[in-house]
């Protein structure tokens, strides 16, 4: 078989199997009280920002304020400051655990931009911070 054609197939298999993971949305459905979703969003919206945030200071060598960010708008001060609690009781078991991993993480990646010198283990360690954004949105959905 020409590689040029194995390559279309391959391509056309992967396409093929990535549209029905798409249609078939394997994710939980939790559903929230309407204001509690509403806020939950916000505040996810607020993550997403807090990690652009968190990455500016890297690159710019300011591993205090990266560490600050993270810890107050991800960390276990931010579970505590953001009123996660309230959502937590509607959260099957695996969802809250999900979220505990974020916060345990972003406190993991506050200390180490702690220790200037280990960048690179900072870096490990939000990468684990972004992990479990990745597997809580793989799990769950709520509307
Ligand atoms: C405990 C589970 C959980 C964790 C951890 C989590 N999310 Fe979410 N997030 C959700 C769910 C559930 C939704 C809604 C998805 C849906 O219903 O389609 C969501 C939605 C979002 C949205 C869309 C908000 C909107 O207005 O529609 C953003 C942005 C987002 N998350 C960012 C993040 C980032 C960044 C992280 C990690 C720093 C993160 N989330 C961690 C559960 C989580």
């Amino acid at each position: 078989m020409g590689k040029k054609l194995l390559t279309t197939i391959t391509l056309l298999l992967f396409a093929g199997s990535s549209l029905s993971f798409a249609s078939e949305d394997a994710r939980v459905l939790v559903k929230l009280p309407q204001k509690i979703e509403n806020h939950m969003m916000s505040n996810m919206r607020d993550h997403l920002m807090a990690l652009n945030e968190i990455i500016q200071a890297l690159a710019e060598d300011k591993m205090d304020k990266a560490a600050k960010i993270a810890e107050y708008r991800l960390g276990m001060s931010a579970m505590k400051l953001h009123g996660s609690q309230k959502a937590a009781p509607y959260m099957p078991k695996g969802m809250r655990q999900a979220g505990y991993q974020l916060h345990k993480a972003a406190t993991r990646f506050a200390l180490k931009a702690e220790e200037e010198e280990d960048k690179k283990g900072a870096l490990k360690a939000l990468s684990e911070v972004v992990a479990s954004c990745v597997a809580c949105h793989a799990a769950y959905r709520v509307r």
